[in-house]
């Protein structure tokens, strides 16, 4: 097993990061393969909670060498800041290797993504305001500047001077914000130079040769399918792929080199910001609540109340099938344990059509409706449980029923936010 990939299957904050860092102690690399600061991911870490934006959930690990791909795009301000966060809890960030094809956000990626959510008003996408759009239109438009860039003066001056013409056109004539100045950003930037020069190397080389040497590499992917930009729920998603594929195209590595595809699935979902959702319970519906409050469900990097729905069988299969998962992990199983009854959607309707994956038409996916099945809950404490068998019949069933509906087996079941909280079914150990 010497390549995994770790997706999210629904909206995001699935628990990538618990299951990532569980996993990856038996790991040579953990991979960041697309996204930047948007994401969330929390890891608990010797009673501390650490929440990571950018930095790999492998960090804790000294064996691990935590890597952030080419297809990630990284704020140097946030990044050095998360450094520092992870350095004063004992833990070493000197191992961490960040690709010098990787896209620089700049202050003015952050500017025009608040500029243009406040723009679309009420159509707002709901984004973090990290600048992670405008830095991938920038990427996409050739207009990007990447980690290399950084240490050569001349021609990141050269780089920045051709993006101002540009953008300080929209930042002042079109939303009337301040602009930006070569110097400025120069002096800002070439300062973040020195600080990251010992990071940057080529990254696709260095995985590849550690894949041709036997070492296991693993890609952890953040938001979720569903937030894809060619297959979530569009214009309602992130700007990367954070499907499977992305992490072929995110760090270099052929898609024949992958053994392992594992989706993280909540046992119900949330979601934060704006985009069809159709298991959405109402803001003053009771089970909502309880999962907000017994789930905690509040968003890692923003703050914001997640939206909570129960489990969708669709969306989960329709992730089986764009990611090519092999194997699913469900998290945050604990939380269902306040419920007497615990729904299920196993498929929608519209119009009179049934469908048992997301529809491929969005008017039809804004517009299902859930069709739910109720199983019976099992209202005890599991988060001590470490065997299957240790859990009650009725949460045994669920996941079985979660495994008919997915088609896919599950290998790895959350019970509590904490490394060991977890019970492992099928996962090959080193
Ligand atoms: P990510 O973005 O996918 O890494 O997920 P987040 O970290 O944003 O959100 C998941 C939240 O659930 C975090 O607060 C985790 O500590 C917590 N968590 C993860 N797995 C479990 C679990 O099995 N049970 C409970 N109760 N909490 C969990
Ligand atoms: P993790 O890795 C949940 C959502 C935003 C918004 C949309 C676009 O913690 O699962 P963006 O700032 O990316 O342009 O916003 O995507 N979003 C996430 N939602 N978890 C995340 O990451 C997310 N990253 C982005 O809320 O709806
Ligand atoms: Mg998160």
């Amino acid at each position: 097993m010497a390549a995994v990939v770790l997706v999210g299957t629904q909206w995001g904050d699935e628990g990538k990061g618990k299951i990532t860092d569980l996993l990856s102690q038996d790991f040579d690399y953990v991979v960041r393969f697309q996204g930047g600061n948007n994401a969330g991911h929390t890891v608990i870490h010797d009673g501390h909670t650490l929440k990571l934006h950018l930095i790999p959930s492998g960090v804790m690990y000294e064996s691990v060498t935590p890597v952030i791909g080419n297809g990630c795009v990284i704020d140097p301000k946030v990044l050095l800041a998360e450094i520092d966060a992870v350095q004063s809890e004992g833990i070493s960030c000197e191992r961490l290797t960040i690709s010098s094809n990787a896209h620089l956000i700049m202050p003015y990626h952050r500017d025009l993504d608040g500029a243009s959510e406040r723009r679309l008003g009420a159509q707002e996408i709901g984004t973090t305001r990290r600048g992670i759009g405008p830095a991938y239109q920038d990427k996409a438009t050739r207009l990007g500047l990447r980690t290399q860039d950084l240490f050569d003066r001349s021609i990141f001056r050269e780089k920045v001077a051709a993006a101002l013409t540009e953008k300080n056109d929209i930042l002042d004539k079109i939303y009337g914000l301040p602009t930006y100045t070569v110097d400025q950003l120069a002096d800002e930037y070439l300062a973040y130079a020195e600080i990251l020069n010992p990071y940057v190397a080529d990254t696709a080389p260095l995985l590849n040769d550690a894949l041709d040497a036997g070492q296991w590499v693993f890609f952890e992917g953040a938001q979720g399918t569903l937030l894809d930009l060619d297959h979530g729920t569009y214009p309602f998603v992130t700007s990367s792929n954070p499907t499977a594929g992305g992490a072929c195209v995110g760090t270099g590595v052929g898609p024949a080199r992958i053994d392992r595809v594992l989706g993280i699935a909540k046992a119900y979902i949330t979601r934060v910001g704006s985009g069809p959702f159709p298991t959405e319970l109402d803001t003053d519906d009771a089970d909502g609540d309880t999962f907000i409050r017994v789930g905690h469900e509040y968003g890692t990097t923003t703050g914001r109340r997640r939206r909570p729905g129960w489990y969708d069988a669709p969306v989960v299969r329709y992730a089986v099938q764009v990611n090519g998962l092999t194997d699913l992990a469900i998290t945050k199983l604990d939380v269902l344990s306040a419920f007497d009854e615990i729904k299920v959607c196993v498929a929608y309707e519209h119009l009179g059509q049934t469908y048992t994956s997301v529809p491929g038409h969005q008017s039809a996916f804004h517009h299902a409706r859930p069709i739910y099945e109720t199983l019976p809950g099992w209202k005890t404490d599991i988060s001590a449980c470490r065997d299957f068998n240790d859990l009650p019949p009725a949460a045994r069933d669920y996941i079985a029923y979660l495994e008919e509906l997915a088609g896919v087996p599950v290998s790895l079941i959350a019970v509590g936010p904490q490394r060991e909280q977890t019970i492992i079914r099928n996962w090959e150990r080193r």
